[in-house]
């Protein structure tokens, strides 16, 4: 039997689970659908990245142990798996014993070959990131975008891979495998990454505990992304004794030999050189085979920016979850996203597409094609007749056909929202046939009875045919349209590799019907939604007590005030905070308060933010300000009684 390993990103334990992240599990669960649909003995991996400084410090600052830490959010992501109906055939924590010992000995093959040795490493590190940054500036530390912070200088002995000596050998890899990276443009990129140059790679921290240890030097934790690639392979039982698949249910120990090489690692783009260059290098060190396809796809964008919990536009799963239904989740998210592309995700959108696209477009065709079958065939599916089979009928045949090889094509090529337009396209013939030939007016002349018996049965198939090439996608929607043809078994089970026009259908009696995709309001649940997030804060947006604690808040005064020469938006503050020195902080309210009204004025400045430059002068601080109607106007927080400089708020 013909297998397929398809992997997602194991998740970062570092924020809660939000739609970026379903994304990439909802695209392997579909693509897992798909093959085990066409006979594939199919592997879907997915879990949790847990270790790292990063994870650390999270848990102190929380003031739980980072084991403690990890344990709650690898139930979070288990839950978003379940919340969603996703069926993942395993799922790795990369805190687990046989992980552990599999990355370890991932790390043996490599250092017996010798491409592990000891140095020292300088350099500006992001700990939010777990990624050395390039240093701009000499001796300046650089921003990490991202994360709006400064990279912070880190010198310690470290362990180096010896990525320098593979440049030729990964050049030639993806000269002789075009596919390994895609989409193409994708791959142009990951070659011109590597011609321009490859530096050995530092994989150790001495400085961080919370990870893998070193084998034979322990005082070693190996860096995180040693340790999380190797979860594609450590889960399949390499290098442990394969004891978590037993545990698991999975009966043997090792199912490496199976499934390995991965046919596709689902990625985003963010993380491709992660897994097109470093992955594939520990690979061919270790002499292990690489997996077929890297498949970067874009980000989801909110509001025209990437999803961040520091700008507060994630997409709540639990909003997603309470007002959609998950096939309407995964239908859009499948249909609105170009596989490879970004997409803005709104919830305006969503609801016109579900109801255009589901309850007006496949719901309804097979409402009123069922609720016909129903009222003029004694609810028994009707037989083709020879006699009212016609040109028409012999092109929607035809129509059937091409579609179920397109759907195919668009499928194998990884094009989810082309395959999805193809689909709808036959949507489209199915319901212009029904009105073309009307079988509600014939059927009131007993002589046309052969006529509208065979209609319903034409797009009858059509429907069957949707149902099959659609559970992938809409796996609950298509059992029930399965159900409510009366047909027995399950669309999932049907190949469509070998889906035909032809089906045996007549005289099975049609299940009870209702409506796939009931129709959604849009204005009433976009203030429900807006309402609901305002009202209840989701735990994924909670912090802690101690969390907000961390935050020092100040009143001060305004001693001084100025604009920022060649910066319309700047005023340039000194804020007397009872500290010997007042503060400066540049502040963008300059098209709103003229420099001397605010001279004297009390507010309230957040005193402990990262020092950073803007425009050239250090701000230190910042002062805090409600942010009013469409234009954002800033109106400054400050007191009604009277408070000295300095005064903590709590
Ligand atoms: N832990 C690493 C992956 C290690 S794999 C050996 C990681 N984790 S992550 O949690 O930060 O991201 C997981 C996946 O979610 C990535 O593929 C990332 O691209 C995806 N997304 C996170 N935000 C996203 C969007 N806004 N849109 C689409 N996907 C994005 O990276």
């Amino acid at each position: 039997m013909k297998t397929f390993y398809v992997t997602t990103p194991i998740y970062y334990v570092n924020s809660f689970p939000h739609l970026g992240h379903l994304y990439s599990t909802l695209v392997a669960d579909t693509l897992a659908r798909y093959k085990r649909q066409c006979g594939y003995d199919t592997f879907f991996l997915t879990g949790t990245d847990e270790h790292g400084q990063n994870i650390e410090r999270i848990a102190r600052e929380r003031g739980v142990t980072p084991q403690a830490h990890c344990d709650e959010m690898a139930e979070a992501f288990k839950g978003m798996i379940r919340d969603f109906g996703l069926e993942p055939n395993y799922f790795i924590r990369t805190s687990d014993a046989s992980h552990h010992r599999g990355a370890q000995a991932l790390w043996r093959r490599v250092r017996e070959a010798g491409y592990i040795y000891k140095g020292q490493y300088e350099g500006w590190f992001c700990p939010a990131c777990a990624e050395f940054k390039e240093e701009e500036e000499p001796g300046r530390p650089p921003l990490c975008e991202l994360h709006n912070r400064l990279a912070e200088r880190v010198a310690e002995e470290s362990y180096f891979f010896r990525l320098s000596a593979f440049q030729d050998r990964l050049l030639a890899f993806y000269r002789e495998n075009p596919e390994c990276v895609r989409p193409a443009s994708r791959y142009n990129e990951v070659v011109s990454f590597v011609k321009s140059g490859l530096k050995d790679l530092s994989i150790s921290r001495v400085s961080v505990r919370w990870g893998v240890p070193v084998p034979e030097d322990p005082q070693h934790t190996m860096y995180v992304w040693f340790d999380a690639l190797s979860n594609y392979i450590t889960a399949l039982g390499w290098g442990n004794e394969g004891e978590h698949l037993r545990a698991a249910g999975i009966s043997e120990g090792s199912i490496f030999e199976r499934y390995w090489p991965a046919d596709v690692h689902i990625v985003g783009k963010d993380i491709l050189r992660f897994h097109a260059v470093y992955w594939p290098a520990f690979l061919m060190a270790a002499g292990l085979p690489l997996p077929r396809t890297v498949y970067a796809h874009g980000m989801w964008l909110s509001g025209g920016r990437k999803m961040s919990k520091t700008l507060g536009n994630v997409i709540d799963l639990a909003v997603l979850r309470r007002f959609f239904s998950r096939d309407v989740v995964r239908y859009f998210c499948l249909r609105e996203m170009v596989f490879g592309e970004d997409a803005d995700f709104t919830y305006g959108a969503l609801i016109e597409r579900a109801n255009a696209d589901l309850a007006d477009g496949l719901g309804n065709l097979a409402h009123r094609t069922l609720t016909m079958v129903q009222r003029f065939c004694a609810g028994s599916l009707p037989e083709i007749s020879a006699k009212a089979w016609g040109g028409y009928e012999e092109e929607l045949r035809a129509t059937v056909e091409a579609t179920i090889r397109a759907f195919v094509a668009e499928f194998e090529a990884y094009n989810f929202s082309r395959a999805l337009e193809v689909a709808w396209g036959l949507i489209a013939r199915g319901d212009k046939y029904l009105s073309d030939m009307k079988p509600w007016d014939r059927a009131r002349r007993p002589e046309e009875r052969a006529r509208v018996e065979t209609v319903l049965a034409v797009v009858v198939r059509v429907l069957r045919v949707l149902a099959v090439l659609l559970a992938p996608v809409l796996p609950e929607t298509m059992r029930a349209l399965w159900a409510q043809l009366g047909l027995a078994g399950e669309p999932a089970r049907v190949n469509p590799l070998a889906l035909e026009f032809e089906a045996p259908m007549a005289g099975v009696r049609i299940g009870e019907v209702k409506p796939l995709f009931p129709r959604m309001e849009k204005e009433g649940i976009m203030a429900e939604i807006e309402s609901h997030s305002r009202l209840e804060a989701s735990p994924s947006s909670w912090i802690t007590i101690e969390e907000f604690a961390r935050v020092d808040l100040r009143a001060g005064t305004v001693v001084f005030a100025e604009k920022v020469a060649g910066a319309d938006k700047l005023l340039r503050l000194l804020v007397d905070i009872g500290e010997t020195e007042p503060r400066q902080v540049v502040a963008g309210i300059a098209p709103y308060y003229r420099p001397e009204e605010l001279v004297g004025r009390k507010v309230i400045l957040v005193a402990n933010l990262q020092p950073r430059k803007v425009r050239g002068i250090e701000s230190r601080g910042m002062v805090l300000a409600a942010v009013v109607g469409p234009e954002e106007r800033p109106v400054l927080a400050g007191f009604v009684e009277d408070v000295p400089s300095g005064a903590r708020l709590r």
